[in-house]
């Protein structure tokens, strides 16, 4: 049996769509980057702004034309208002944090694959056990003992021999108006630190050189008494010759003890994303950023006095409900005097359920491409 995958989205969703390899690999199905041959297709989605959620829509048409006995998963960040459609077009719609609805689907199709059926008879015949064999820890074990009971703890099958991500926690609690994150992905949940470590040492045993902690909000990071300060400080500790990183901050939760601590970890990388979203005090208040461009520069202050030499990048959103152009100016304002050394700038894209979609998405797109392209054109002078 073989699978493909597709991820969209952010470094969550790729880290996630490698825990789903992780699954259908210990049931034996080999991974292909052909769709034509794959008999199960898992996409992992993301819904943070309606191209995404289009392209998503289109795909799902294709595969079935393609092959339709071909089954089809959809899974990472889908909206509650999108799942409806969804349920349409694919086989099944499964929430990514319930890893044994996505063990169950796939060992059904491997267990209804007419090769796997004879090899289970004849293991029967030998008196070998009959249930689904997984190697863990050096043993063979049956496929149900092995699966962890958080989604999180599966060790994902790394994409690169590199770089890995790490993830220490998944949700959001901040309900930013603009964002979905909150409604796809839930709530804040933190990994245990004592599993993050254990991963992580792992990885460096294994030669990994680039080590990536993820989480939607990583400052907000807390395992009893350890909060995210300390978790580097632990990762930092671990013997072996590689480079930290991090992704993503929110200004109002990166603290003193965080600079002293970025500053004091000789492995942490010199890159940091502060996402500021807009440099207008207004904007900021109706995207409930609880932040104004005079204390997130003041924050940028604190982190290059603490680190000189740190590259600093941003996310910027155009053309949020009501921005006026002299609102957007004071973006572009905001960001010639911080000068990052990078920024990713979206157009507004109005999300159901969130705060922002009862507002009114008043700039009409061909100005948010203009504003969008006029940020642009200003980073790439840099
Ligand atoms: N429209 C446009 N951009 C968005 N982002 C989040 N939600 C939206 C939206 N509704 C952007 C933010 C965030 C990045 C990951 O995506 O800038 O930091
Ligand atoms: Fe979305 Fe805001 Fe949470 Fe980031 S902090 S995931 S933008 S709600």
């Amino acid at each position: 049996m073989k699978y493909h995958i597709i991820a969209f989205g952010c470094q969550m969703n790729i880290s996630d769509s490698e825990r789903v390899s992780t699954i259908l690999e210990k049931l034996k199905y080999k991974k292909t980057s052909n769709i034509n041959e794959a008999n199960l297709i898992v996409v992992v989605m993301c819904s943070v702004r309606q191209s995404a959620v289009d392209r998503v829509h289109g795909l799902a048409h294709k595969f079935k034309k393609l092959n339709p006995k071909i089954k089809t998963i959809l899974t990472g960040c889908v909206l509650q208002k999108d799942r409806k459609k969804f349920e349409n077009s694919f086989d099944y719609v499964i929430d990514i944090k319930n890893i044994s609805e996505l063990f169950k689907i796939a060992r059904q199709q491997v267990s209804q694959d007419p090769r796997r059926r004879a090899s289970m008879a004849a293991a029967k015949r030998r008196g070998a056990p009959r249930t689904e064999q997984v190697r863990a820890g050096g043993r063979s074990v049956s496929a149900e003992t092995w699966l962890p009971s958080s989604y999180l703890d599966i060790t994902p099958k790394y994409s690169n021999k590199f770089s890995a991500t790490v993830p220490i926690m998944t949700g959001c609690n901040n309900f930013c108006s603009y964002c979905v994150v909150p409604y796809t992905r839930g709530r804040e949940i933190s990994r245990p630190a004592k599993e993050i470590i254990c991963e992580i040492k792992n990885l460096v045993k294994n030669d990994y050189k680039e080590i990536w902690l993820l989480g939607q909000n990583v400052n907000s990071y807390k395992d009893g008494k350890t909060n995210f300060p300390k978790l580097l400080k632990m990762v930092n500790n671990i013997p072996g010759n590689f480079t930290l990183c991090f992704i993503t901050s929110h200004p109002k939760d990166f603290s003193d003890e965080l600079i002293k601590t970025m500053k004091n970890c000789k492995k942490l990388s010199k890159r940091l994303n502060l996402p500021i979203q807009s440099g207008d005090d207004e904007i900021l208040k109706k995207m409930n950023r609880p932040y104004t461009v005079a204390q997130y520069k003041t924050l940028v202050k604190k982190i290059r006095k603490a680190i000189p030499d740190i590259s600093l990048s941003t996310d910027i959103i155009v053309g949020f409900c009501g921005e006026t152009k002299k609102q957007f100016q004071n973006t572009v304002k905001t960001l010639k005097e911080i000068g990052f050394d990078m920024a990713f700038v979206n157009k507004y894209s109005p999300r159901a359920g969130t705060a922002a979609a009862k507002m009114e998405d008043n700039v009409p797109w061909a100005e948010k491409k203009r504003r969008e392209k006029v940020l642009i054109e200003l980073i790439n002078e840099k």
